[in-house]
């Protein structure tokens, strides 16, 4: 992390779990015992049918409510899908766009992931842009290339004051659920490969803002020698955002003085 140029957020994925009920008594749970020093943003991407919940337990504390994915057109006859607008409309202030799932298992390619993050852009939310390699890129040494035409493709026509607004997740598919997390180093080296990107594409000033955090069984164990990259500012949490004391442990790590 570094706190001087950047945000750090840390962000809970929890995927297809828990219900709206579920949701009320998580939110709770966390509102009570998050510190009280800000020295790091708190975001809970909920499922679709748990934003109602979480944005109204969550009203009054500066715990940010996200969603984990969005269509790319403002409206249409696109049956079972949520538009930007309308996350935007129940106070939803960031997407998770492009996570590996999403990619595999429900085709969605380069061109719909660039077009979601110009959608939410457009609507006001705050894309958490997905990127990462597979085992297999990792072991043929083309991880950094992968990453770079990702990022490319994924932010192809983002203007510069736009970029502002985009949180880049480093999301290695080999680590995510595994509970094979990346070392430090690993994930030190892709975040600061991703922030030299973001150099090439935006700038210097762009590049050493942007939040960059790393995803991939983080846990209350290993969030600090991760956290302690410099490159590395803040996590997107699946399993472990899971148990409300387990993720606030990772938060308490990351809202640490120094
Ligand atoms: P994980 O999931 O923490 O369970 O590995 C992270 C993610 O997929 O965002």
């Amino acid at each position: 992390m570094n706190r001087k140029y950047r945000k750090t957020i840390i962000a809970a994925n929890w995927k297809m779990h828990k219900t709206p009920t579920e949701t009320k008594a998580f939110a709770e749970r966390l509102k009570s015992a998050i510190p009280r020093a800000k020295r790091c943003s708190i975001v809970l991407c909920v499922p679709f049918v748990d934003i109602p919940a979480a944005v109204k337990l969550l009203k009054d504390s500066r715990i940010a409510v996200g969603a984990q994915n969005l269509h790319w057109d403002a409206s249409g006859p696109y049956t079972g899908e949520i538009s930007a607008d309308m996350l935007a409309d129940l106070d939803v202030k960031y997407v998770i766009i492009g996570h590996s799932e999403r990619r595999a298992l429900f085709g969605e390619s380069d061109l719909m992931i660039n077009q979601k993050v110009h959608a939410a852009l457009g609507a006001g939310l705050r894309p958490i842009l997905c990127v990462g390699e597979d085992r297999q890129q990792r072991d043929l040494g083309v991880t950094l290339e992968f990453i770079t035409y990702q990022l490319k493709a994924a932010l192809a026509g983002v203007s510069p004051e736009d970029m502002r607004r985009v949180v880049i997740a480093y999301e290695p598919i080999w680590a995510i659920g595994t509970g094979q997390t990346a070392t430090p180093d690993q994930a030190g080296e892709v975040c600061s490969a991703i922030r030299s990107v973001l150099r090439k594409l935006y700038g210097a000033r762009i590049a050493r803002s942007t939040t960059i955090q790393y995803g991939g069984s983080m846990n209350e164990a290993n969030a600090e020698a991760l956290l302690n990259q410099e490159d590395v500012d803040g996590g997107l949490i699946g399993t472990a955002s899971l148990d409300a004391d387990q993720f606030l442990q990772i938060i308490y790590t990351a809202n640490q003085d120094g």
